[in-house]
């Protein structure tokens, strides 16, 4: 055949498939089939990242976790646990997902969600019970009944009962509860189980046992006032939780509560490693002591730092900053106060732990609704920043005016990380799911990890494509 037909035959082939993909489906600017938009004044990626909405109309999805066959699954706190397929995926952002589905109808489960080691079984958690179902990947269904392996952990005002699975220790489900409140005198008794951090090896669970009790498990830290979000360090194996402090909080009687006290970055030792049981089940100070965040016009400073410790309004007669220097565990790293942080999920080297920031009420001037990353160094599994930092958290998701906040703007809680290393993000208050991927150098200097450009996988369908007419006009 001359060379001449077979181009004209070529281009009449792609200028037909062209016009079809145009009336068949409704494009993005990028030509990305999802056309998803949000309501209200979007955020922004930092240099470096591009981000997407994937899916929408959740009445409050929490906690997010992608199945062994890369299926999301996600707790919509009050309605259930929702599973969804990403049925097109051309690179990039660019993702259809399916219509979710409802695989548990619970309005008790509020937050946590967990998959085994081996995925073949599914937890999560409402405010007093941890439970358990058998999970197929395959056909994305959970069994008939549930269990509960983890029981009586009500309390009223903090419910959330982040769940993590170890990947250093197998079987290890990490669990975190929160105080009840504030003025919570409960969580000054290591025995009452309140604001801690606990690990539960609920492999060794067998069919017919009771479920444990919540001070049966191991305990990784009390005086945590509510550590919603738990990691564990791929590198270094560290669990690390991510603390949110008190309200209105006053020192010599001043109110000081705009700026401080500093949400908290807590290490809590490794779960395979006996080591370091030292640096497990101290007390980190809830609610005798918090941690500085800004030290400017803080009365009397003393030689306190940010991120050091200083006595709450209710131990300032008795407990001196020396003290809770001394006695209590201070937090690696501060963040700006009333921020909200609600996960933390490490990538895949543990070179950065990635945190949502929920965002404040109790502050004049609206700050968080954002997704930061902290850098950590990897040969010695901690932070690079100084403990004193107040710049350790650098932006990849921000809220353009935060002055809309919090009714127009996204606020972030879960995280996932997906198979081509994005990163997805639940927003409780809009019912959405977004999709963040990494495609340039960021301004911390970080490499592209992400996926690879829509560019290259749409140049890659188009020369399937023109095989497959190539092969269809030789075999005419
Ligand atoms: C677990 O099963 C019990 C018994 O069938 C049921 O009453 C309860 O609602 C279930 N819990 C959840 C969270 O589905
Ligand atoms: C939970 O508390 C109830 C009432 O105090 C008790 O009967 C039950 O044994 C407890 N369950 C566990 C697992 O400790
Ligand atoms: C624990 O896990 C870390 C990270 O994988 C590994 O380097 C370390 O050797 C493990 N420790 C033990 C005692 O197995
Ligand atoms: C600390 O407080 C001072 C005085 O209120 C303020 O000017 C400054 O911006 C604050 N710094 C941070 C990092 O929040
Ligand atoms: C990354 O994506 C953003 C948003 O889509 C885009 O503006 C930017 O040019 C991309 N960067 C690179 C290096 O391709």
């Amino acid at each position: 055949m001359a060379l001449r037909s077979l181009l004209v035959a070529l281009a009449a082939a792609a200028a037909v498939a062209d016009a079809a993909a145009k009336v068949v489906v409704p494009r993005a600017d990028d030509g990305c089939p999802n056309t998803l938009k949000v309501s209200y004044e979007p955020p922004v990626a930092a240099k470096g990242w591009q981000y997407r909405l994937a899916a929408h109309g959740f009445k409050k999805p929490r906690s997010i976790a992608f199945d062994k066959g890369g299926a999301l699954l996600l707790v919509d706190s009050g309605v259930g646990v929702f599973r969804l397929t990403i049925d097109q995926d051309q690179g990039e952002t660019c993702v259809v997902t399916s219509q979710p589905k409802k695989i548990i109808s619970s309005a008790e489960l509020n937050h946590g969600l967990a998959l085994s080691d081996d995925g073949k079984t599914l937890y999560a958690s409402s405010s007093s019970k941890v439970y358990a179902w058998a999970y197929d990947a395959k056909a994305g269904t959970v069994g008939d009944s549930n269990r509960t392996i983890i029981a009586n952990m009500s309390s009223t005002d903090k419910t959330t009962r982040t769940l993590l699975m170890s990947q250093k220790k197998p079987g290890m489900l990490v669990v975190s509860r929160g105080t009840v409140d504030d003025e919570d005198s409960l969580a000054r008794d290591k025995s009452s189980g309140h604001a801690q951090l606990r690990a539960f090896d609920v492999s060794r669970l067998g069919d017919k046992d009771a479920p444990y009790a919540f001070m049966d498990g191991v305990l990784l830290g009390w005086g945590l006032r509510n550590s919603v979000g738990v990691a564990e360090d791929p590198s270094k194996g560290g669990i690390w939780s991510v603390e949110n402090s008190i309200d209105e909080v006053t020192r010599n009687g001043e109110d000081i509560h705009q700026d401080n006290p500093g949400e908290e970055l807590n290490y809590h030792g490794r779960l395979n490693d006996s080591s370091t049981a030292k640096d497990q089940g101290g007390n980190y100070g809830f609610p005798r002591c918090y941690a500085i965040w800004n030290t400017t016009n803080f009365p009397n400073l003393g030689s306190l730092k940010t991120a050091d410790q200083f006595p709450g309004p209710d131990d300032a007669k008795t407990l001196s900053d020396d003290q809770c220097k001394k006695d209590y565990v201070a937090p690696r790293l501060a963040f700006q106060a009333h921020t909200a942080p609600l996960d933390v999920k490490f990538n895949q080297d543990g070179s950065k732990a990635f945190i949502s920031f929920h965002g404040s009420w109790n502050r004049k001037n609206p700050t968080g609704y954002r997704i930061a990353s902290v850098a950590f160094n990897k040969d010695t599994g901690e932070p690079t920043a100084a403990h004193d930092s107040m710049t350790a958290a650098v932006d990849v998701l921000t809220t353009p005016d935060l002055a809309n906040c919090p009714d127009g703007c996204f606020r972030p809680v879960g995280l996932a990380w997906d198979s081509k290393g994005r990163l997805w993000v639940s927003s409780d208050s809009t019912g959405e799911i977004f999709i963040l991927n990494q495609n340039g150098t960021t301004d911390d200097g970080g490499n592209s990890v992400g996926s690879r450009s829509l560019v290259a996988d749409k140049a890659a369908t188009w020369a399937v494509i023109l095989a497959a007419v190539v092969a269809g006009l030789f075999l005419a």
